[in-house]
């Protein structure tokens, strides 16, 4: 094997390295940690109004049957994981929610969250972080198995 071969070669796996590294960091790091931030608050409620409220309510929906359930205390978003939801508002979901990916960048779909979140109670925040870290953690258990 020549030089310039081993170079190669040595490039390739110090990349591969490089990479597996910043995965595994980001896989680390919590979801985000701007939910308090009130800036994004403002940013999430700018974005519900013109892409949410019609269709799941405001602050004081009730639970309707056969229509968007509402995401304060009086639906179920607060028992889903950051994760999940993220990706629900990004990707759509099977029955007549739109993916929002081509609309909403990440950021957004975050401060979005960011305002969901502060209509919940202290204690539906905290179960709902709860969630949202053991799905991480079941997650990179299941990576780390794979
Ligand atoms: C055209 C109506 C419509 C619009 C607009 C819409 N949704 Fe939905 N959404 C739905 C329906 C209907 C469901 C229930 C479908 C299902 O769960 O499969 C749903 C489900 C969801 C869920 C999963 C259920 C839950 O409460 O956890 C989330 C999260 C969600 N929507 C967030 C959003 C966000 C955030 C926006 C704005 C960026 C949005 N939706 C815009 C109709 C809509």
């Amino acid at each position: 094997m020549n030089e310039k071969t081993l170079v190669g070669i040595l490039i390739v796996i110090g990349s591969l390295v490089g990479i597996a590294v910043i995965y595994f960091m980001l896989n680390q790091q919590p979801l985000y940690n701007n939910e308090d931030v009130p800036e994004n608050i403002e940013t999430g409620r700018v974005l519900y109004a013109s892409n949410c409220l019609s269709c799941h309510g405001d602050q004081q929906a009730g639970l309707t049957f056969g229509k968007a359930p509402p995401h304060n205390g009086n639906g179920h978003t607060w028992h889903h994981s950051d994760a999940e939801l993220i990706q629900w508002i990004l990707e759509g979901r099977p029955i007549n929610m739109p993916a929002f990916k081509d609309t909403l960048s990440r950021e957004d779909a975050e401060a979005v969250l960011a305002y969901i979140k502060s209509w919940w109670t202290p204690n539906q925040k905290a179960t709902q972080a709860d969630i949202s870290r053991r799905y991480q953690e079941a997650i990179d258990r299941q990576n780390e198995n794979n």
